[in-house]
């Protein structure tokens, strides 16, 4: 019964919205230690108690130090005035110990207020701390009250915290806590700010807070925060307050499954924002910024909060996002995150790459869009330092504003309404259980495979010195020693260099037993390179087409990241469209690159059991070789798609400006036709020999796709090809080339035909070029039926016909010329096109 059915679904959408947050705020902590040093009595502090070091001494492990204490009225109000009137001073290297009963991320807070004390000046202190795997602090003196707030991942059944005074200096702390945080706070990949592949590894990853503010509203003291966090103004940290109005509509945030809980910021955050002082004046154009002091020399995970409270419909909002110079989340559109609902909690994280000035830069301003009105918007950041390669924290000391603590705040007690609502609960409770396993696993099945577990088995000759110990046999593992890669590059002379590229240099080189490589080398210091080198890795392993590059192995061996990949004689797509000294191509050969490169993304998009998108996909790296046959490069930024990216962290777009998928822009979401948008760009690109962005061009004409798109509609592409195949291509030919292009460029992923479409119409305009010629008296041309027949399959079985599973080939060869490319193709279906062209 209909209605009946409208109300179940009613109930349950109240109960979603009602009980997530009261399920959230249960979590308790596993182990939770809150110390208050020096002091005789325990003291309470909301709903913490901060238990006396001296009545439960067996924290400590070294008991030689000294209690002092302050007259209570000098101590500045605060949250913590009770920690501060008694400290407890170490002369010599101390610790205080805890034991951990769950292992995993915890918090570290120290609370410092150096007073002065009869015979001890507090201030003049002078002294290290650390934990066994981390140093914190580092010749720490302080001048004021502070906070000192760091997450750690304890692996081990205890936490030790170490007080190392310096020279004949002493130590001093006033309190002390312990705290389990919630697995699901941190992640393990979050985006990288100067790169297109995510960072990985934040699980091992030592932390220290920096900076949490809540944008737009006052201080959340701990009382409000489920985890018992402070949350300051943003109004310190803000460069331009005049340009921004306050908005504040608490009540209206929303936790949607899924996304933000609770426990990632509360409600008083998500509900307070800034927005640009825009109203007035629809034509402004400006960001807000926020900076941020920060050490040198470390890198540090951002977390952006975002909560849509100024916008009355969907799609008002779009704004673009930048850390420091880089824009991490362009024309970024939150009400499309959740399908439409505004007010929703949602966050993003960043890492930036090690820092060589001493301030962050956070700010939103309008996007580029036209018809947009310019508006954006910040709800919270936080900032949070990251252990350097050495383990530690500590630079030279800032002064941190962040004031924290811990409370277990009481359980929201939801209404219980009868058994019914019991098990609509259950019901929810489990649906978002799931959903949180799930991505968490996501995340982590991302780990690398080591390759020789990956099912890959290739048989090759010894391509490598004898000297150096690899095995010819059944179960080539691809592995690679450092030694012969030296000796193949001539220890990675300079002058072999082929290409740079933000990965690192690429060298021709030469194995032992005379075939040329191409021999990519990472930057062993940059870890948004390690996940690159993995992922190519393992796409690489995986999929084996002749119109894919092949790997023929890798190194890594002493934090060495290396591809060997076969060598592609003649180089990438774009250097034969312009910018170098190679001939101008012919029609019917660009048109074969490109039939050859959209074959090897079809075998991508199709040819294993989950599609694979490239997502990078442009003329630099489609790679041409000898006989100028197409192969398809870099899977440095590929995925699995499309569901692993509608997890938080994916969010940032990547791939290569003036090729990327506006829908993707818009939407976030990668699918196989992102893909199929940047091929249509290489499409135009390879028609008429021009750079997709050109910026030196008047300003309609510096993007291509746009150019390109607005004459293709006219009906006139032939006026902007390049000129050198003015009067060579068969208008036919073009036309159905034109109309492949603009669809590929549709604005809507939907309306873009599949790769095995567009490789079919190139397939037919190839055919409609060499057809007319066959009836010229040019005598150039071949004979399409015989070029066609050796190698007619069905090409809607699945497009992997070229699968290259046989053991024996030798990778550096090529066994097909570009003739051989138009395989693969139905004859009916062309034979039904030239027939239907002919008769018009
Ligand atoms: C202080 O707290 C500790 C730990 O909770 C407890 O064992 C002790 O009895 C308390 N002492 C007083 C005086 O309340
Ligand atoms: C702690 O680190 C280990 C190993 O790096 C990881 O498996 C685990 O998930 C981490 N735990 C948390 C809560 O981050
Ligand atoms: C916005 O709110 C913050 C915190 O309440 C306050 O410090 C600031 O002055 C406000 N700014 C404006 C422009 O109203
Ligand atoms: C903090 O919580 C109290 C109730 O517990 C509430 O009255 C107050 O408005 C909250 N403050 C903020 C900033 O949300
Ligand atoms: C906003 O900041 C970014 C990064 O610094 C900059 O590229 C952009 O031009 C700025 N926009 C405006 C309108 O100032
Ligand atoms: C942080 O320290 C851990 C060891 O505790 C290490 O594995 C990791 O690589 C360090 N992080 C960086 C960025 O060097």
């Amino acid at each position: 019964m209909g209605f009946g059915k409208f109300n179940f679904l009613f109930i349950c959408a109240l109960f979603l919205l009602c009980f997530i947050s009261s399920y959230y705020s249960q979590f308790t902590p596993a182990d939770s230690y809150s110390i208050n040093c020096g002091s005789p009595t325990n003291t309470t502090i909301g709903n913490r108690v901060f238990v006396s070091d001296n009545l439960a001494s067996s924290y400590l492990s070294t008991p030689q130090n000294v209690l002092v204490d302050t007259s209570a009225n000098s101590i500045p109000v605060s949250e913590y005035s009770q920690l501060y009137s008694t400290a407890r001073i170490f002369s010599q290297t101390s610790s205080y110990s805890f034991k951990i009963s769950q292992p995993g991320r915890v918090w570290i807070r120290l609370y410092f207020y150096p007073f002065s004390a009869s015979n001890y000046d507090l201030k003049s202190a002078k002294f290290s701390v650390s934990t066994r795997d981390h140093a914190l602090l580092s010749e720490f003196s302080s001048g004021d009250r502070l906070v000192k707030e760091y997450s750690v991942n304890v692996t081990s059944g205890d936490l030790e915290i170490m007080f190392t005074p310096s020279g004949n200096s002493f130590a001093f702390l006033n309190g002390l806590e312990v705290v389990s945080v919630p697995d699901m706070l941190i992640g393990d990949v979050a985006a990288s700010v100067d790169h297109p592949a995510s960072f990985r590894g934040l699980l091992g990853q030592a932390l220290e807070t920096v900076a949490r503010v809540n944008v737009g509203g006052p201080t959340v003291t701990s009382r409000n925060d489920s985890l018992s966090r402070t949350w300051v103004p943003d109004s310190g940290f803000l460069k331009n307050p005049g340009l921004v109005s306050n908005v504040s509509n608490v009540n209206s945030v929303r936790y949607p499954p899924g996304g933000a809980t609770p426990d990632d910021a509360p409600r008083s955050v998500y509900g307070t924002t800034v927005r640009m002082a825009s109203e007035t004046n629809p034509k402004s154009n400006f960001n807000v910024t926020w900076e941020f002091r920060v050490d040198q020399g470390f890198r540090y995970l951002i977390r952006l909060h975002f909560c849509d409270i100024v916008s009355s419909a969907p799609n008002q909002l779009y704004f673009n996002v930048y850390i420091d110079d880089s824009v991490v989340l362009p024309d970024f559109d939150l009400s499309t995150i959740f399908g439409g609902f505004l007010a929703t909690a949602y966050f993003s994280d960043f890492v930036t790459p090690s820092m060589n000035i001493d301030r962050i830069r956070i700010s939103v301003g309008p996007s580029g869009l036209p018809k947009v009105y310019p508006n954006a918007i910040l709800n919270g950041v936080e900032i949070m330092k990251m252990n350097n390669s050495d383990g530690s924290l500590s630079g030279k000391d800032i002064v941190v504003s962040s004031k924290t603590s811990k409370s277990k705040v009481g359980v929201i007690v939801g209404v219980v309404v009868g058994a019914v609502v019991v098990l609509l609960l259950i019901f929810v409770l489990f649906f978002v259980y799931k959903r949180r396993t799930e991505q968490k696993r996501l995340n982590q099945s991302k780990i690398w495979i080591p390759l020789s577990t990956n099912g890959l088995s290739l048989t090759m000759g010894s391509k490598f010195s004898n000297g150096t110990t690899i095995t010819s046999g059944s179960n080539y593992s691809y592995r690679c020693p450092f030694p012969a890669i030296q000796e193949a590059t001539n220890n990675f002379d300079e002058s072999g260099v082929i290409g740079i590229g933000g990965f690192g240099k690429v060298y021709k080189g030469v194995l032992s037993d005379g075939t040329k490589v191409a021999v990519k080398r990472g930057n062993p210091q940059s870890q948004q390179g390690l996940a690159e080198f993995q992922t190519e890795i393992e796409m690489l392993s995986q999929f084996r087409h002749k119109h894919l590059v092949s790997l023929i192995g890798y190194c890594d061996e002493k934090n060495e990241m290396i591809l060997i990949y076969e060598y592609m004689e003649k180089g990438t797509l774009k250097s034969h469209l312009y910018g170098s000294n190679y001939p101008s191509m012919s029609w019917k050969e660009r048109v074969e690159i490109c039939i050859g490169a959209a074959r090897g993304l079809h075998y991508l998009h199709t040819g294993y059991s989950k599609a694979v998108i490239h997502r990078d996909v442009k003329s630099a790296n489609i790679l041409l070789d000898e006989n100028l046959m197409a192969k398809v490069a870099d899977f440095g930024l590929s995925k699995a798609g499309p569901e692993i990216d509608q997890t938080h962290v994916s969010t940032a777009v990547k791939g290569s400006f003036g090729y990327l998928d506006p829908e993707y822009f818009r939407r976030q979401q990668l699918t196989e036709k992102s893909d199929v948008y940047s091929f249509g760009v290489v499409l135009f690109e390879v028609l008429c020999a021009r750079p997709v962005i050109d910026p030196s061009l008047p300003r309609e004409m510096v993007n291509l796709a746009e150019w390109a798109m607005k004459w293709q509609k006219k009906g006139q592409l032939d006026h902007i090809i390049d000129g050198s195949l003015n009067g060579k291509i068969q208008p036919d030919s073009l036309r159905k080339f034109g109309e492949t292009a603009e669809k590929c460029l549709s604005d809507f992923g939907v309306d873009r035909p599949s790769m095995g479409d567009v490789l079919w119409n190139l397939e037919y305009v190839l055919q409609l070029q060499e057809a007319v010629l066959q009836n010229d008296t040019n005598g150039n041309s071949t004979n399409v039926i015989g070029e066609l027949s050796p190698q007619i399959h069905g090409f809607n079985n699945s497009g992997d016909e070229n699968l290259d599973t046989n053991s024996n080939t030798n990778v550096g060869q090529f066994e097909m010329s570009s003739g051989d490319d138009v395989s693969g193709v139905s004859m009916s279906k062309v034979f039904s096109q030239l027939g239907k062209s002919e008769g018009r």
